[in-house]
Parts: structure tokens; sequence; C-alpha cells
């Protein structure tokens, strides 16, 4: 078996919450790899403009969405388009994720239901879209991006840990149902990366300190690390890996 596994050319790729951090580093590896792409956001200009930077760096056809994933019939609408203008779609990547502190004893009710919705009910729009689609064409790749909180417990980031439980439930459950279509759904587990996410937490030098101290690799991921991960589970070469986890976390949860 030699490279070519590896290889995503004629592949048309979705990535939600592709304009920033790991959704645009998966975006730009599955185009270097090949693929052709529909990207999303909630905000116009910054998905075009990283789509547009992205057609510029790699020369393949990506496509720019304004879409927030808890919107079922937009949801539908980008999938429909991307078929119609790109033929077909072989790759989901379910990216677009939200977390923040919210300890119970204040918890807000709102931000609960908001939080399960974009980390859970969005994944699940889109992956039954594109899944009635790949089971016609027995053929498909979708990858969930999870957390070390889909492993284990988060001190003050309830929500967020319970909502990346389940979508780790979400991958296993899909795994099963739709291994009939061959369609191989699996979870990458990211540790702490510098993402814009990130951004605010990792300014505080008592936070880095911290991290470096609890990852064994001693520092955090760069948005490009993920990149090889989203490759292989979007390619021939993960065709016998499906209802897996995928820990890129520089060692967090191997102790
Ligand atoms: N960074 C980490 O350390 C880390 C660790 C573990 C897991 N993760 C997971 O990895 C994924 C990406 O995280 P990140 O750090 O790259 O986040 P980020 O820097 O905040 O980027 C998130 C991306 O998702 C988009 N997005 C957010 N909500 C959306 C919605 N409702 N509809 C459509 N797009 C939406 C954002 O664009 P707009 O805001 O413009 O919509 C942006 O493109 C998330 O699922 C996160 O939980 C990240």
């Amino acid at each position: 078996m030699g490279l070519e596994v590896f290889d995503l050319k004629g592949k048309v790729a979705i990535v939600t919450g592709g304009s920033k951090g790991l959704g645009e580093a998966i975006a730009i590896a599955l185009a270097e790899a090949g693929a052709d792409l529909s990207i999303c956001s909630r905000h116009k200009d910054e998905v075009e403009d990283t789509a547009r930077a992205i057609r510029e760096k790699t020369g393949r056809k990506v496509q720019a969405f304004e879409v927030d994933v808890v919107q079922k019939d937009q949801v539908e609408d980008m999938v429909e388009r991307t078929i119609t203008e790109l033929g077909k779609v072989d790759i989901l990547v379910n990216n677009a994720g939200y977390g923040r502190k919210d300890p119970m004893l204040e918890a807000d009710d709102d931000y609960w239901h908001y939080e399960l919705d974009v980390n859970v009910s969005g994944p699940m729009y889109f992956s039954r879209a594109v899944g009635r689609h790949m089971a016609k064409r027995k053929s498909g790749k979708i990858i969930n991006l999870g957390s070390v909180y889909s492993l284990i417990g988060s001190n003050g980031k309830a929500a967020y840990a319970v909502s990346k439980g389940a979508i780790l439930q979400l991958t296993r459950s899909l795994a099963l149902e739709w291994a009939q279509y061959n369609i191989q759904v699996n979870l990458i587990c990211p540790g702490p990366f510098n993402t814009p996410m990130n951004a605010p937490a990792h300014a505080k030098p008592e936070v880095m300190a911290m991290l470096r101290e609890k990852i064994p690799l001693g520092r955090v991921g760069e948005p490009e690390e993920i990149g090889g991960a989203a490759i292989f589970l979007a390619s021939d070469a993960s065709n016998f890996v499906t209802g897996s986890i995928l820990s890129v976390d520089g060692g967090f949860v191997a102790q």
C-alpha cells in the first residue's frame, strides 16, 4: 500500500466552522490533499475570505456558505447546493462548536440548550442530510470533533462536556447504523490548541503555565497539527476504521 491511499483528489468535503481555528486548518489540509470544499460559518465576510485564501493556496474549488449549524433549513440547503455545484459529498467534518465556563449552581438555561444545539444538534442535522446522499452512493466519511471532554469530566464546563460526550455517542451510533452503507464515522478528540476560541484564556501566562504542566508533551497544539488526523479519517487509509476515537491532545487523556 502506497501513499496514494491518503490522496483526496476527486473528493468533495464539507467542513463546518471552516472560517478559522481547527476548521480552517482541517479545510486547508483536505484541500492540500486534493479535495474540493464547501465551508461555512455564521459570518459571511470571514468565511468568504478564508475560502478565497484556500483557493489561492491550493488551487482547489472552495465554496463559502453563511450557515448557522443550528438552523436545519440552512444546513439542508448547503448540502443540496454542494451536491448540485460540486457534484457530491464524500466527506463531512462536523467541526463548528463552542464552549465556555458556566458553573452549574448559577448555570444559565438558555446557554445549556444553545450549547447542546450547536455541538450536538448541528452535527446531527449535517450528518442526516449528508448521510442520505452517502447511503445512496454506498460510500462516505464523517468526522466529528469531540474534545478531551468527550472522555473526561470538566470542572466548570458541564454543558460543554455533556455535549462532547454526546457527540462521541452520536459517532458510535451512526458508525453502527450506517456501516451497511459503507459510511465510516469517527471522532477526533483535540486537546488544547491555539485557536481563536482559546485566545482569551491562552493570553494569560498562568493558564499557559498550567497547560504546559498538564499536557505530557509540554505545550498546546498548533492548528495545522490537526490536519494529518483529518486526512487519515477522510481518506481510503481509514476504510476499516469506524466508531473510533483519535485523540490529538499531546497525551492529555493518556494519564
Ligand atoms: N481549540 C481547542 O483547544 C479545542 C479543543 C477541543 C475541542 N475543540 C473543538 O474543535 C472545534 C473547533 O474549535 P476551535 O477552537 O477551532 O473554535 P473557534 O476558533 O471558535 O472556531 C470555531 C469555528 O466554528 C464556527 N462556528 C461557531 N459556531 C457556529 C455555528 N453555530 N454555526 C456555524 N459555524 C459556527 C466559527 O465561525 P463563526 O463564529 O463566524 O460562526 C468558526 O469558524 C469545536 O468543535 C471545539 O469544541 C477545540
